[in-house]
């Protein structure tokens, strides 16, 4: 956090390439826009590694191409200025103290300004990521604005775009979300929806536009609460309603007409697996602004990032949700695609029930809920799985809610409109168990006696 206004997608590379040179990778050679810069990713992610990579030369465009920007939690946490372990707090901090927006007179984003016959895609790089995706260009980190029409607040969201023409791409937005149903209210009274969408961004306003809860939230003023000091704004040119961070770097103004389809997909979606096609919104192109040498930020679709980028806003939400059917509820963690385990510190046996029905009933993104006890760690996949392994009967444990609404991207979903089954699965202990239950444990006075520095040697230090 600068703390000088002037927080971006720049400031943050800089500070990497000062305090993290390691989690910076300049790839000078060319590669093709067609599958290698994602088989890059791939490749690394393989082999556990994660650093943003900055493509400099990509086949058929001028511009340098930025991925993986969010694709650890220590990146975000030194994006956020917190440590790790204070992700949650720190998102939550922010949703409780937002920093409203500011308008600028300044605005790099709009350096470049092309409109009418001059809005031109194909400068942008094309890239395509999987095997079975459309072969159009595909655009996956553009943060879409819109204004609300009746509430007048400012919505962001990120959606898939599918390059078709020099003016024209498709917009996916799935049912439910909030842009969804701003487009609807639009569509309904015959208006075009304006939007804008902005490309290039600091990962403040990444993962505030992933907050999910009230509609009547600005993620603007999130993205202002989670670095401390607010966004700076400008209007866009041809969509004066909608506004645009000043310090992106590229911007694509425009209108979504109510009736106007396009086929668009199959894409391989965050869930590992690809989508249809489908008969999706379209996003006229009206305007093309841009800082005089833009850089084009990237999400592999189905990378770590392309999960990790959502967690936060969605664990939030998945917390106050289940806080509100039962207080003591400790924790939320998005375990896996559509997975919450939430821990809980229990008074009854009925509670973990009331936690799993609130949050599969909410608008909270997931289909299956697990509810562990306040001693095993939400955050820890082994430690949840190993008390569904030892803390359920699953005559008694699990249970079915078919038919629910649940999501298009889930490959397993019954119909395209994403009707499923939910699941939950109470993994905490009955209050009063048929057997006994002792937990393995070492006395404390020994535990505490123990010298590590002697067992290790001196000068080695242990690991917390
Ligand atoms: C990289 C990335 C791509 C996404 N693509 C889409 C998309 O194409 N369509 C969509 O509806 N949501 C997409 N999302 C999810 C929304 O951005 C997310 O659900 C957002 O928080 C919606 O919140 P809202 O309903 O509060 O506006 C994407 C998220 C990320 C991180």
């Amino acid at each position: 956090v600068r703390g000088d206004g002037a927080d971006d997608l720049r400031s943050f590379l800089e500070r990497l390439r000062r305090e993290r040179p390691g989690d910076v990778v300049d790839v000078r050679r060319e590669v093709s826009p067609r599958h290698e810069t994602a088989a890059i990713l791939a490749r690394l992610e393989e082999r556990f590694r994660s650093p943003v990579l900055v493509f400099h030369r990509v086949r058929g465009s001028l511009l340098p191409v930025v991925t993986n920007v969010c694709g650890t939690v220590a990146r975000l946490a030194l994006a956020l200025g917190c440590r790790v372990a204070d992700l949650a707090e720190r998102y939550a901090r922010a949703c409780e103290r937002p920093v409203p927006p500011v308008f600028t007179g300044e605005a790099p984003v709009q350096e470049i300004v092309r409109t009418g016959a001059d809005v031109d895609l194909s400068f942008l790089p094309a890239l395509v990521y999987h095997e079975h995706d459309a072969p159009n260009p595909w655009i996956t980190a553009a943060i879409v604005a819109a204004r609300d029409p009746d509430s007048g607040t400012v919505n962001l969201s990120y959606h898939r775009l599918m390059v078709d023409g020099k003016d024209r791409t498709s917009i996916y937005m799935e049912p439910g979300k909030h842009l969804d149903r701003i487009r609807l209210r639009h569509e309904a009274a015959g208006h075009e929806m304006p939007i804008a969408a902005f490309i290039g961004a600091h990962p403040a306003w990444s993962v505030g536009a992933c907050f999910t809860g009230s509609p009547d939230v600005e993620e603007y003023a999130i993205a202002g609460g989670l670095v401390g000091e607010p966004v700076a704004l400008a209007r866009c040119v041809t969509q004066p309603s909608v506004p645009v961070p000043a310090r992106a770097e590229i911007v694509l103004e425009g209108v979504v007409p109510p009736a106007e389809r396009l086929e668009e997909g199959p894409f391989g979606e965050f869930t590992g697996h690809a989508t249809g096609t489908m008969a999706a919104p379209v996003f006229r192109v009206t305007a093309i602004t841009s800082r005089r040498d833009p850089l084009f930020q990237d999400v592999v679709s189905g990378s770590f990032e392309h999960l990790l980028l959502p967690s936060l806003g969605i664990e939030r939400h998945a917390l106050e949700v289940a806080r509100k059917a039962v207080p003591g509820v400790a924790a939320a963690r998005l375990l896996a695609p559509l997975t919450i385990a939430v821990s809980l510190r229990k008074r009854d046996d009925g509670e973990p029930w009331r936690v799993i029905e609130a949050l599969l009933d909410s608008d909270v993104y997931t289909k299956h809920v697990v509810v562990v006890d306040e001693d095993v760690s939400a955050v820890d996949a082994r430690q949840v799985w190993t008390a569904v392994a030892l803390r359920v009967q699953a005559d008694r444990g699990v249970r079915i809610y078919p038919g629910r609404r649940g999501t298009p991207l889930d490959p397993s979903a019954d119909s395209a409109d994403g009707r499923t089954a939910k699941m939950g699965i109470d993994a905490t202990t009955p209050l009063r168990p048929a057997r006994p239950l002792t937990r393995n444990s070492i006395p404390r006075e020994v535990l505490e006696s123990v010298d590590l520095r002697a067992i290790l040697g001196e000068g080695l230090t242990p690991r917390a």
